[in-house]
């Protein structure tokens, strides 16, 4: 499948991950719809897009909300007549213990909170839900033919202190498998779906956690430092040219083994 001409739409492209990619697929040549909750940063990314000579444009959006996100699939098709790539890049953490006893008396002295743990599941589970949902309606409506993403991490794996967003992860990284399965039987041909599993990405997220435990994280990491958007965003580019992966999840860690810590 070619990038160039291609509509895609992301959200969370106000930062990070999203904001990354829409920036190379703009450069590839695709026709860019942006969502997010952040207003002044969508007007950022798509001025620094036009500027750059690509092609977007930009709605707010609140990915847990089915109107608001079939609003942004909607703008896609007027804005630029189809939707062929979506990328659900909108997501948050709330890390803690599930529960944490006092050093002293050994006795719990503070647990995760439902909002906590349902805020997370609501953004990164709920979210790309509606997403892929919404703009899978229109795509088979349509005719238009490109690929789904999910955006697992390699947290999938169980990341400790992360229980919330690990549950999310594992089973964004399972979605391939199922919608393709349901597509097939259906006989809808021409939407992959494809999940990307990153390791620990320089991203606002990411550089915002403590730095003693972000420099203990890299320390297992293979390559020794943290994966830079633009490789997340490379990767996703060859994913959409490659027809032949689908159904499938690629993790894009630089060797990172959870739990490895370097000597
Ligand atoms: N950074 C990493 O190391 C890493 C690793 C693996 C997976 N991921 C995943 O990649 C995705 C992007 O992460 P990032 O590091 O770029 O984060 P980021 O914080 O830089 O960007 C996330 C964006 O999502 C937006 N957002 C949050 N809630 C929203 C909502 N309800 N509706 C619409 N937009 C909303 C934020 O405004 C922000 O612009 C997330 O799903 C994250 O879990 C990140």
């Amino acid at each position: 499948m070619d990038i160039k001409g291609a509509v895609a739409v992301i959200t969370g492209g106000a930062s990070g991950i999203g904001e990354t990619l829409a920036k190379r697929f703009a450069k590839d040549g695709a026709l860019v719809v942006l969502g997010d909750m952040n207003q002044e940063g969508l007007d950022r990314v798509v001025a620094e897009i036009k500027a750059a000579g690509g092609k977007a444009a930009a709605k707010t959006v609140n990915v847990t909300d089915d109107e608001s996100t079939a609003a942004l699939m909607d703008f896609a098709i007027e804005t630029f007549g189809a939707i062929n790539i979506v990328a659900p890049c909108a997501g948050i953490i709330r890390d803690g213990l599930f529960i944490s006893t006092d050093k002293e008396s050994g006795k719990v002295k503070k647990a995760t909170s439902t909002a906590d743990f349902k805020a997370v599941i609501d953004v990164n589970l709920v979210g790309p839900f509606i997403t892929l949902r919404e703009a899978a309606i229109r795509m088979v409506n349509n005719g238009y033919k490109g690929v789904l993403f999910t955006i697992s991490s390699i947290q999938k794996q169980g990341g400790v202190g992360q229980l919330n967003y690990s549950s999310t992860k594992a089973a964004l990284a399972l979605w391939p498998k199922i919608l393709v399965g349901e597509f097939q039987m259906r006989g809808i041909s021409g939407i992959r779906v494809v999940s990307i599993a990153p390791g620990y990405v320089g991203t606002p997220m990411v550089k915002g956690m403590d730095q003693g435990a972000l420099a203990k994280i890299v320390s297992g990491v293979h390559i020794g430092r943290l994966i830079e958007p633009e490789e997340i965003a490379d990767s996703m580019a060859w994913v959409v040219k490659n027809d032949a992966v689908d159904a499938t999840c690629i993790e894009v860690a630089g060797g990172m083994i959870s739990g490895m810590v370097a000597k």
